[in-house]
C-alpha cells in the first residue's frame, strides 16, 4: 500500500515524498526478470564515450538518478548526448576536449562514482570547475581522490578541504605518478586510471583488488593498459594521451541490483527466479560466493563474454536453512555493495556470523554498517557492532510480528531496498520513508516487485 505525501519545499518546488507501507509477505513466485543496467559500467561507458572522438552508442543504459547526473554533468562540459529510451548517443570531444564556460559547476547528485571518476578527467581543465553533490554525497570523503590527483599536478580549492563542494583547476604540466591504492576502492583506482589517460607518460598503480571494470573497458578499447595480477593486488600500467576511438557498448544487468531479488527469493517460500543477462565479473560476485558458503545454491547459467565482461543468467530458488559464516575479509571489496542483504541472510542463519574490516561500509551513501545494526535490532535480531565489524546472532525461526519504521537513513537507496526485502520476506508491518531513493541506482525495483506478484 502506498502512502503519498506531498511536501512543499522552501524553494516552492513540489516534491513527491512517498512512504512505503508493507503489511504482508510476498506470495510464492516463479518468474524470469531483467534488472536495470549496471551502474558502474554505465558511468564508465559515458565517461569514456565523452573522451572518445566521435559518436559512441551505449545500449541498455538505465535512467537512474546517478546516470542522469552523469549525463547532465557531461552536457555541461560541452558533450552532446542524446538519450532515447535506453539507447544513448554520445558525441565525444576527445581526450581533454571538454568545451565549457568559465565558472561552471557540476552537480553529481548522489553519485560518488561519477563525482570521483570525473575529477580524474578534469586534471587538465584550464578553468576552475566546481563539483557539488546532494546532502549525502557532501558528507563523503574526497581526500582519497584529491591526494593522487594533486600529485599529477591538479589543484583543489579550498585547500585542505576534503568534502564537496570543491573546485578543481587542472594543469598544463601534468606528470604521471606512482600510486598505491590500499583501500580496495575501485573509485580511487579508476579516477587515477582516467587521469593517467590524460597525462603524458606511464602511470603505475599498485591496487588492492577491487572491481576492475575500468581496466577491462580500456582493454576493450585497445588502449595501452597492462595489468599484472598478483595474489593480493594488481599492478596496473597506463600510458597516457592515446586517442580513443568511438565505440558500441551494451550495458549488462547489475549484480548489485540482482542481489535484492536473490535474497528475496532465498528467504521467501517455494519461489524460483531467473535473472537474465547479468554482469558476473568475479570482482563483483563476492556476494554470491559468500551466500553460497552460507548454504545458498545460486547458479550462473548461459555464461558468455560480451564487450570484455562476463555475463550470465542467474538462477536461484527458495531455501529453508542457512549456515552462519565467518566472512573471509578478502571477499569484502568484491561484495561491498551487497553486505546489507548478506546481513539479512545472516539474521536467518543457524548460528553467529562474523564480518570484519568493513570500515568502508560506513563511508557509503549512509553509514551502512551502523544503520544495518540498528535495523537488525529493530527486527529483533541480536547484533554486536564493533569498529568496522559486526556479529549477527542468526535465528532460523525469525518471523517479525511488530511495527518497524525506517526513517532518517540519508535516503540511501540500498537501505530502502534492503528494508523492502526484509519486510516482504520476514514479515511485520513496515513503514519505509523516501521511496524515491531507490531510483538513484535501480528505477525498475518497484515494477519488478509488481511483476513478482506483489500488489503495490
Ligand atoms: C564503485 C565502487 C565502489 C562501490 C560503488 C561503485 C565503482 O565504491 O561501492 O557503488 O563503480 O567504482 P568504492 O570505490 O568507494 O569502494
Amino acid at each position: 500500500m502506498l502512502k503519498p505525501l506531498i511536501l512543499v519545499t522552501p524553494s516552492r518546488s513540489i516534491k513527491l515524498m512517498v512512504k512505503l507501507v508493507i503489511k504482508k509477505k510476498i506470495r510464492n513466485f516463479n518468474k524470469v526478470i531483467k534488472v536495470d543496467g549496471d551502474k558502474s559500467l554505465s558511468i564508465r561507458s559515458l565517461l569514456l564515450g565523452s573522451q572518445s572522438f566521435g559518436k559512441s552508442v551505449i545500449y541498455n543504459l538505465p535512467k537512474s538518478g546517478d546516470i542522469l547526473s552523469t549525463i547532465n554533468g557531461l552536457k555541461k562540459l560541452g558533450v552532446n548526448i542524446i538519450l532515447k529510451n535506453n539507447t544513448c548517443l554520445i558525441y565525444g570531444t576527445g581526450l581533454n576536449g571538454f568545451n565549457y564556460k568559465k565558472g561552471i559547476s557540476i552537480n553529481a547528485g548522489n553519485s560518488g562514482t561519477f563525482a570521483r571518476l570525473l575529477l580524474g578527467l578534469l586534471i587538465k581543465s584550464p578553468y576552475e570547475i566546481k563539483i557539488l553533490g546532494d546532502k549525502s554525497l557532501s558528507k563523503r570523503d574526497f581526500l582519497r581522490i584529491i591526494s593522487p590527483l594533486e600529485k599529477f599536478g591538479a589543484k583543489f580549492k579550498p585547500n585542505r578541504k576534503s568534502k564537496l563542494p570543491l573546485k578543481i583547476l587542472g594543469s598544463e604540466f601534468l606528470k604521471p605518478i606512482n600510486y598505491l591504492e590500499n583501500r580496495g576502492s575501485a573509485q580511487c583506482k579508476s579516477a587515477v586510471i582516467l587521469a593517467a589517460l590524460n597525462t603524458p607518460g606511464k602511470t603505475i598503480i599498485k591496487a588492492k583488488k577491487s572491481r576492475n571494470h575500468t581496466e577491462l573497458f580500456l582493454k576493450y578499447l585497445n588502449l595501452p593498459i597492462k595489468i599484472i595480477a598478483k595474489k593480493n593486488y594488481d599492478l596496473i600500467k597506463v600510458n597516457g594521451e592515446k586517442q580513443i576511438k568511438p565505440f558500441k557498448y551494451v550495458i549488462p544487468g547489475d549484480i548489485s541490483s540482482s542481489a535484492f531479488f536473490i535474497i528475496l527469493t532465498l528467504l521467501s517460500k517455494k519461489s524460483k527466479l531467473k535473472i537474465e543477462k547479468v554482469n558476473i565479473n568475479p570482482s563483483r560476485t563476492g556476494f554470491v560466493k559468500i551466500i553460497n558458503k552460507m548454504g545458498a545454491n545460486v547458479k550462473f547459467i548461459n555464461k558468455k563474454t560480451l564487450y570484455g565482461e562476463p555475463i550470465a543468467d542467474i538462477f536461484v530458488e527458495s531455501q529453508s536453512s542457512f549456515k552462519p559464516i565467518n566472512c573471509p575479509v578478502k571477499l569484502n571489496s568484491n561484495a561491498i555493495d551487497e553486505f546489507l542483504v548478506i546481513f539479512l541472510l545472516a539474521s536467518k542463519a543457524s548460528g553467529v556470523s562474523v564480518f570484519k574490516q568493513l570500515e568502508e561500509l560506513n563511508k557509503k551513501e549512509s553509514p551502512r554498517l551502523k544503520l544495518a545494526s540498528k535495523i537488525l535490532k529493530k527486527m529483533g535480531v541480536k547484533v554486536k557492532l564493533g569498529i568496522g565489524s559486526i556479529r549477527i546472532y542468526g535465528n532460523p525461526n525469525l518471523n517479525i510480528k511488530k511495527k518497524i519504521i525506517i526513517n532518517k537513513y540519508s535516503k540511501d537507496h540500498r537501505i530502502f531496498m534492503t528494508s523492502v526485502v526484509a519486510a516482504l520476506s520476514l514479515g511485520g508491518e513496515w513503514i519505509i520513508d523516501d521511496m524515491e531513493s531507490h531510483t538513484s541506482s535501480f528505477p525498475s525495483f518497484i515494477n519488478i516487485l509488481r511483476k513478482l506478484g506483489y500488489e503495490l
